[in-house]
């Protein structure tokens, strides 16, 4: 067997052995099988899709490509989360604090944006001074102390999937079901956690567009779970709508905070029954035990408290956030009733703002991005805003907004 011979057999639907993907994937990575052929390779894996022991196999050579984190020296259980991204997706920085401030460990290695919104790392970079590259010993330690650290990927995690992540990229094949089973559940388990809790986000927004999708990433991720021993469980949460009312790296801490601080509404609903599972797996208690547990760190100030320990524990100055002054105000036409918003537009217009990036070498404007000042059902007269603008200090109004490119009045 050669590398075509492989392509080949994924070409006419056969089963790879697991030795034939290591010839492919750990060539990939010694530079033995080159971009084109494994472009070709991963274009086959998308339209023949795999079968669940190739999957399984798949996980294993990307985790054994790198170095697997030991977190057996922190007492408790560590659970981690994960969420396949969305417009407005600030939910890890809700729920770590949260979790942590209930006495669960918080591992969390986080990767930058690469779409239309910044990645949580992006997020946290928002804060002056915030160290987004802890050490090994600096992670660990943080867990011990805090109880909640997010870190970017060390370079020796899952190095396979930043490779072929990187290619899938630039060759249309991100939305294959068991790459993105084998690139998230490969991390997860190398991060070390003892719990897994995935965020599936489904709708225009997001890389699964339909529930069906959802559904199938959902039982495969499971199941990866089962067979590495670590409990996993997967919530599909809509994302034809943003999540909140911010989008863009400041104004998403800013609100973050505003939930932890007793803000209400989706973005909240969803934190509380993401952070509600995470403790409920961990300690082994029932949803309604756990719930009380989250509501009640909320509302006594634990968790905001919790997260500034945590900014201020990797260094961070919660106090320099910057958002843009030059705003524009986006103003209804006509009267009626919010029914949609589209999630997959006003992220493109965030990230047209400076917010994301779509090329790995875009420099990110923390300050800038988009407010929704009205939201799903909320009643409209003439003349209001529906949205704001937080643009670079120097563009102008230059835009030309129509609105109905992003909200449906009626
Ligand atoms: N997030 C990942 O880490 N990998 C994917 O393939 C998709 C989303």
């Amino acid at each position: 067997m050669n590398i075509v011979d492989i392509i080949n057999k994924k070409r006419v639907k056969e089963e790879l052995t697991k030795e034939e993907l290591e010839m492919a994937f750990n060539g990939y990575l010694k530079g033995f099988v080159k971009d084109y052929q494994m472009s070709a390779l991963l274009m086959a894996i998308c339209i023949n899709g795999m079968s669940e022991r190739e999957i399984f196999d798949l996980v294993d050579i990307f985790i054994k490509s790198g170095d697997v984190l030991d977190l057996s020296s922190i007492p408790g259980v560590k659970v981690d989360k994960h969420s396949t991204g969305g417009i407005g997706d600030k939910i890890t920085l809700i729920i770590g604090p949260i979790v942590a401030a209930c006495g669960v460990i918080v591992p969390k290695m986080s990767g930058r944006g690469l779409g239309y919104t910044g990645g949580t790392i992006d997020k946290l970079e928002s804060i002056h001074g915030f160290n987004v590259s802890l050490t090994e010993e600096e992670f660990i330690n943080s867990l011990k102390t805090v109880g909640l650290a997010i870190t970017g990927q060390t370079a020796n995690l899952c190095p396979m999937d930043k490779a072929i992540y990187a290619l899938r990229d630039v060759t249309g094949t991100t939305s294959s079901i068991p790459l993105i089973a084998s690139s998230i559940m490969s991390k997860k388990i190398a991060g070390g956690a003892d719990k897994i809790l995935i965020d599936i986000k489904c709708g225009n927004g997001a890389l699964m567009e339909t529930r069906e999708d959802a559904e199938a990433l959902r039982e495969i991720m499971e199941k990866i779970g089962e067979y590495y021993h670590k409990e996993t469980i997967c919530e599909i949460s809509d994302m034809n709508t943003p999540l909140g009312s911010n989008i863009g790296n400041s104004l998403e801490v800013i609100e973050a905070m505003d939930v932890l601080q007793g803000k209400k509404g989706d973005l909240t609903d969803l934190a509380i029954k993401i952070a509600t599972e995470m403790i409920k797996v961990s300690k082994d208690i029932t949803i309604e035990e756990a719930k009380k547990e989250v509501i009640d760190a909320i509302n006594s100030k634990k968790a905001f408290n919790k997260f500034i320990e945590f900014v201020k524990n990797q260094g961070g100055d919660i106090n320099s956030l910057e958002i843009s002054r030059n705003i524009e105000k986006i103003k209804a036409t006509k009267e009626g009733e919010v029914k949609s918003i589209n999630a997959l537009n006003i992220g493109k217009l965030s990230c047209s703002l400076g917010a994301g990036r779509l090329n790995k070498e875009d420099k990110i404007d923390y300050s800038v991005g988009v407010v929704l000042n009205k939201l799903v059902g909320d009643k409209v007269n003439i003349g209001d805003t529906l949205f704001t603008l937080y643009k670079k200090p120097n563009e102008r109004n230059l835009l030309n907004i129509d609105y109905t490119n992003y909200y449906e009045i009626k």
